[in-house]
């Protein structure tokens, strides 16, 4: 079985294909568990998780509080007046006391520097709950939500419009290891960090998937199973608003862009979403919009994660076909 007691959870980079098929097997393991057979499940009672939130949050703060209490376990939220965390106390101080009070940490932080000096200090495991580089838990909600939506993962086609940021980040670590190819557009001076797109240029080169940049939506999203957006505005970002509604006219994902994507495409959007990047038609359009599915299943994977993380998790029911 797959071992992944007391690893950090930081960024898809660190996790492998088989890995992270172990995590999305147990998030839909898990979901049919407690949601569809109502079992009583508690392995983790007596262990409690940590939430540090620099940055505000509806889906990661719930998804983690509520799947915490479901697994029989106990979550502390700690918001940015809560806790000393680089503030009044080092990040490396903070670390050491919250490895001795509870089992595993999630941080909503700035920089992604901030979760590699947690966990360099954290003998327990520290968890990503976003950081200005990376999203790595939206991203497994996503790919469950793909495999449930299309039954299988490998082959599919994504296509991203708008900011090069967080989570397409993290659509790069994940996406090619998973067999999917990816199309990015995004305007000048929005482009994906380039470190982060050397490394995926690597795992397509690997993986035998495909790998596009344009600055033209419509060409990013042609024959593409998944338009999926974000914020232009990302958090931390609000000063420069005004300009950034300037500079992404075009990019808003609207219906004729889903139509050139083709009659089965699905949109997707983290959440929370913006007035400016996508049309109402489509946002709340039930046949093609996944978005609310893809928030439930935010619940789903960071529990897959926690528990893992935790203890070995086999699962009951048979792997999805990813
Ligand atoms: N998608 C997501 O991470 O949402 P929150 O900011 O509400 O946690
Ligand atoms: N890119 C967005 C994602 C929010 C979940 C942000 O960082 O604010």
């Amino acid at each position: 079985g797959t071992d992944l007691i007391g690893r950090h959870f930081l960024t898809l980079k660190d996790y492998n294909q088989s890995e992270i098929e172990h995590l999305l097997w147990t998030a839909s393991d898990l979901k049919t568990r407690y949601k569809e057979n109502k079992e009583v499940f508690q392995p983790l009672i007596g262990k409690s998780i940590a939430m540090i939130f620099q940055k505000r949050s509806t889906r990661t703060r719930l998804s983690t509080e509520t799947g915490m209490s479901l697994l029989g376990g106990h979550a502390v939220f700690l918001g940015p007046d809560d806790i000393h965390l680089g503030v009044n106390e080092s990040l490396q101080d903070s670390a050491k006391v919250l490895s001795r009070m509870t089992d595993v940490v999630l941080a909503r932080v700035y920089g992604q520097s901030d979760l590699e000096e947690l966990s360099k200090y954290s003998t327990v495991p520290i968890i990503s709950g976003l950081s200005d580089m990376y999203h790595p838990l939206q991203i497994l909600a996503d790919f469950q939500t793909l495999q449930e939506h299309f039954g299988q993962l490998k082959g599919l086609k994504l296509a991203w419009v708008g900011d090069g940021n967080n989570v397409v980040h993290s659509f790069l670590m994940g996406c090619p290891k998973l067999g999917m190819d990816l199309n990015i557009a995004t305007p000048k001076g929005y482009d994906v960090d380039p470190k982060v797109k050397e490394d995926a240029v690597t795992l397509v080169k690997q993986s035998g998937t495909s790998m596009n940049f344009t600055r033209d939506p419509m060409e990013a999203v042609a024959g593409t199973d998944v338009v999926i957006t974000d914020t232009w505005i990302s958090m931390g970002q609000e000063a420069e608003s005004k300009k950034r509604i300037k500079d992404f006219m075009g990019y808003e994902v609207t219906k004729e862009m889903m139509a050139a994507a083709g009659p089965h495409a699905i949109f997707m959007h983290c959440l929370p979403r913006h007035k400016e990047e996508v049309s109402d038609e489509v946002f709340y359009d039930e046949k093609r919009s996944v978005v609310w599915q893809e928030a439930e299943n935010r619940k789903w994977t960071v529990m897959a994660v926690m528990l893992n993380l935790l203890q070995q998790y086999m699962p009951l029911h048979p792997k999805p076909t990813f």
